[in-house]
């Protein structure tokens, strides 16, 4: 198995209840380091962009209403296979159907406030990571 990178960013439901903490916590257990940590308040054109593969859905803009309502804590996670292993650690994105231990269990409320999100795949975890850092926070990886 490859090492590699994936994006999480907890979002302003778990921020707010003060689980951040907990969250990278629980991530660093699971074997995950954190490369690159940043707080912010997205705006709405970043989320948009962010989401902008949702935009046809009718849930876009309740979507980039909840995620612009507070700060959201956004982390580079390393460990090999991150994708998938970070994505086993989150839970299914309908926190009522997710595993018991894993972070949406955990912290979700619904399938809209659903603590963090994370990359669905290495191609867009690379654009994802782009996204929020730049190549001198975070060198782009092979
Ligand atoms: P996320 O991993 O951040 O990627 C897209 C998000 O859309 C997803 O997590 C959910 O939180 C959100 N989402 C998916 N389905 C719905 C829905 N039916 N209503 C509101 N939000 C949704």
């Amino acid at each position: 198995m490859a090492i590699e990178r994936t994006l999480c960013i907890i979002k302003p439901d778990a921020v707010e209840k003060r689980k951040a903490g907990a969250i990278l916590a629980l991530l660093e257990e699971n074997g995950f380091q954190v490369l690159a940590l940043q707080r912010s308040h997205l705006t709405k054109h970043v989320a948009e962009g962010f989401y902008a593969v949702h935009k046809a859905r009718p849930f876009f803009g309740e979507l980039v209403t909840f995620m612009t309502r507070s700060p959201v804590v956004i982390a580079v996670l390393e460990r090999e296979d991150a994708v998938a292993k970070y994505r086993g650690v989150m839970g299914a994105t309908d926190p009522a159907k997710a595993d018991a231990g894993t972070i949406r269990k955990l912290h979700g409320a619904n399938v809209g406030e659903n603590a963090v999100h994370g990359s669905d795949s290495l191609e867009n975890a690379k654009n994802e990571i782009a996204y929020f850092f730049p190549a001198s926070v975070v060198a782009p990886s092979a």
